[in-house]
């Protein structure tokens, strides 16, 4: 059986006096009138309520806390586990067509009924404007539960090509022997959809931590699943103390699979444990993360000038910069700088930074205070490097909510931190090159650095796209020849780098999900 065709959902229109607009402010004013909303824990489909709370806060204005959610402590891990290793049998009996049919009509749910809900969530606890709620709170992860869908039936569906007389081969894709742990970010609410509902679609148990900063957008991620038919026990949803809760999964015998998303840093950590713990696994445990960046622009000086500009303010700023795809390093061809600078500053002088709630604002807030001050000391420490010159910024002000301005520094020296650390914000450093030199600055954008998520080469000569595709080969996982490093389609272009950037098993593709099955091959002679 076939998923017939799947389209991506279509974007909806927000503008001032649009019907989309009165049904997402109506979603926001019922939302905030529940502050603080209250979370449990998730397990066995039975909400538990700790003593101990934590409150994700509003990032736009701080003292607006969003949600009041309760704290796994070790007890509730092990009934979480037990729990999901009994549900483990039911649903991995579930045909994959039933199973299909919870994503499906979550899918459904979320494009209708609950579209406005959780954008409003996603835009007051995560501080995305409308159109970034949109494009991931809505669209993606619709997108990511509709196309998982289809690629899994495709996987089911393969077979070996070739039987010897009497012999009938057949191959059968079985969940893993255990549970999935994932551990989700805040920066998308479609990949905390994503994290725990890619191995779920495929027949197994997840334990689900969300991040601390996205808790409320992620419950009703749940809720969503719950309504579309999602069995009791299949995601066990257990917020709290990153460190704890991990170190007790990961010593689980049961424990068979990473699904991470979140800095490069954590997940070597969790990768050395798993490799400590190894005697203790039934099974090697399957290791899928999605990690950190340091994403380039490199203009070519055949290169549409208006567009590469637009597009760097865009790949760079969209969502304060924090972005695992963001754009935060770009190379300009000293022949181009001059106009490439003007414009650029024009463009950076449109930007409005403040409240998410204002649909004016183009940034937001970034997410929390540790992220304001770790942005804020880069762009002071700028200020004080004689190899840099900030040419646009504006003040930090953290007074009501976290906001950054969006920061333009010029370096001299292409090695700097500026150019080769994650910065997880609004700050894009750039490096001016002598236009002969373009090929020695692909090598160099290449070399100097640990990540190779996204990257984006602009030019409309051929000779200079054809070098840049080979040359940055390892250099980004995705790779946007004319367009900004951020905004990857689900169905369109597989998302996900290697390096320090992670596995590179493209979220949203049959590879992710091939992640989460083993194959058995069965030999039948007649
Ligand atoms: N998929 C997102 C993008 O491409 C990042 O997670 O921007």
């Amino acid at each position: 059986f076939k998923i017939p065709e799947i389209n991506n959902e279509l974007m909806k229109n927000y503008s001032p006096n649009s019907e989309e607009r009165a049904k997402l402010q109506t979603a926001l004013n019922e939302l905030k009138s529940q502050f603080p909303i209250e979370i449990p824990l998730l397990i066995n489909g039975k909400e538990i309520r700790n003593k101990k709370t934590s409150d994700q806060k509003n990032p736009s204005d701080h003292k607006n806390i969003v949600a009041k959610y309760h704290e796994a402590e070790p007890s509730h891990i092990e009934d979480a586990i037990k729990g999901a290793l009994e549900t483990k049998s039911i649903w991995e009996n579930y045909s994959i067509k039933d199973r299909c049919s919870v994503f499906l009509k979550a899918a459904d749910l979320l494009s209708g009924k609950y579209r406005y809900k959780l954008m409003a969530a996603t835009m007051l606890g995560q501080g995305k404007n409308v159109w970034q709620a949109e494009i991931d709170a809505a669209a993606e992860l619709i997108d990511f539960w509709r196309f998982n869908a289809k690629f899994a039936c495709e996987i089911y569906q393969e077979q070996p090509i070739k039987n010897s007389a009497g012999v009938w081969n057949r191959i059968e894709y079985r969940p893993l022997e255990g549970f999935v742990y994932a551990i989700s970010p805040f920066n998308f609410t479609a990949i905390g959809g994503n994290l725990p509902g890619a191995p779920a679609l495929m027949g197994n148990v997840v334990l689900w931590k969300p991040s601390p900063f996205a808790v409320l957008s992620n419950w009703i991620v749940l809720q969503i699943l719950r309504e579309a038919g999602l069995p009791d026990g299949v995601i066990q949803f257990i917020p709290g103390p990153a460190e704890e809760i991990t170190n007790q999964i990961l010593k689980s015998p049961s424990f068979a699979a990473l699904h991470y998303t979140g800095s490069t840093f954590v997940f070597k950590k969790l990768f050395k444990e798993i490799g400590n713990n190894i005697d203790i696994y039934k099974s090697y445990p399957r290791i899928v993360g999605e990690t950190g960046g340091k994403n380039f622009h490199i203009i070519h000086n055949s290169a549409d000038l208006n567009s590469a500009v637009r597009q760097t303010i865009r790949g760079a700023f969209e969502y304060q910069g924090q972005k695992c795809s963001a754009c935060s390093r770009a190379y300009i061809p000293e022949s181009l700088w001059e106009r490439f600078c003007l414009e650029l500053r024009k463009e950076h002088s449109r930007i409005k930074v403040g409240s998410v709630e204002d649909f004016e604002n183009f940034m937001g807030p970034v997410i929390h205070a540790a992220s304001f001050a770790k942005i804020k000391g880069y762009i002071d420490h700028a200020s004080e490097d004689s190899e840099c010159e900030i040419i646009a910024s504006g003040e930090c002000d953290d007074s009501k909510g976290y906001f950054i301005p969006p920061t333009i520094i010029v370096t001299k020296n292409p090695k700097s931190k500026f150019m080769v650390e994650e910065i997880f914000g609004p700050v894009l450093t750039i490096y001016k090159y002598k236009d002969d030199d373009f090929e020695k600055t692909l090598d160099l954008i290449s070399e100097t650095c640990a990540y190779a998520l996204t990257g984006a080469l602009f030019a409309s000569d051929r000779a200079a796209i054809v070098l840049g595709e080979h040359k940055l080969r390892n250099a980004a996982g995705n790779f946007y020849v004319n367009d900004k490093s951020t905004g990857a389609v689900v169905g369109q272009q597989p998302f996900g780098g290697s390096r320090g950037s992670g596995t590179n098993d493209k979220a949203g593709s049959h590879t992710a999900l091939y992640r989460f099955v083993s194959m058995r091959t069965i030999k039948e002679n007649f």
